[in-house]
């Protein structure tokens, strides 16, 4: 079994009968379901979901999930993946360009848990950071972002020209080479207008992080 796999299950045990669960974004996040949708299945449990995305939306409710919004219910526990973890479990997230629904839910939530394979711990965060602009911001925000990282339009597949966020805004992955000072990048982004949000998830959201490799998963808590 792989390592997202083995993550998820581990994941599972945190789940109770009648609690609401955010749902992030992503493949360990797909695996993750399928896993619950078969405990709903064999135990008749009762899940009650808030998607971060059309991906989690679809994916929710093909696995028995009844899916609600935060006006309904305030979440339990988020579930989540990252594409990157540094060792104070800091997070980099928006892959999969899921990052500002993502956030919210992670705010809103009273535990988060990141699910990641072994592969995306580091030392420290050092890819791109994902940032969700106002398409109508963003030449100003290009020319903001310009002096402090190295900006790049998102590119769609399977589409001409840039991607379109389940928001309808633009990606720019944003290299600031070795994140030293994530809550200080977050802040320096945070204050630009015409970002809706940033991909740091500073470790002061996330509750813990599972890890798993091939074998076996370990839970990681600061
Ligand atoms: C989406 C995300 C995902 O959680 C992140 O990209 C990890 O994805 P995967 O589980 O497919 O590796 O942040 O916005």
């Amino acid at each position: 079994m792989n390592g997202k796999y083995n993550a998820s299950k581990l994941a599972l045990s945190f789940v109770k009968d009648e609690m609401t669960i955010g749902i992030g974004s992503g493949s360990t996040v797909e695996v993750f379901l399928n896993l619950l949708g078969d405990r709903i299945k064999n135990e008749g449990l009762r899940i009650y979901g808030i998607p971060s995305s059309y991906q989690a939306m679809i994916a929710g409710a093909k696995n028995g999930i009844i899916i609600t919004d935060l006006l309904d219910k305030e979440p339990d526990l988020c579930i989540d993946g990252a594409d990157q973890v540094d060792s104070r479990l800091n997070c980099i997230k928006g892959g999969g360009a899921a990052l500002t629904r993502e956030k919210i839910l992670a705010f809103a939530s009273k535990k988060v848990i990141i699910l990641v394979d072994e592969t995306k711990l580091v030392e420290k965060l050092s890819m791109p950071v994902p940032v969700e602009v106002l398409p109508f911001a963003y030449g100003y925000v290009m020319k903001r972002l310009s002096s402090i990282c190295k900006p790049n339009l998102r590119e769609g597949k399977g589409k001409v020209g840039p991607i379109i966020t389940d928001n309808g805004n633009f990606i720019l992955d944003c290299d600031f080479g070795i994140v030293e000072n994530p809550e200080g990048v977050d802040k320096e982004l945070k204050v630009i207008s015409g970002i809706v949000e940033n991909g740091i998830f500073s470790s002061k959201l996330i509750s813990a992080v599972i890890v798993g490799n091939n074998s076996s998963a370990k839970l990681l808590k600061h």
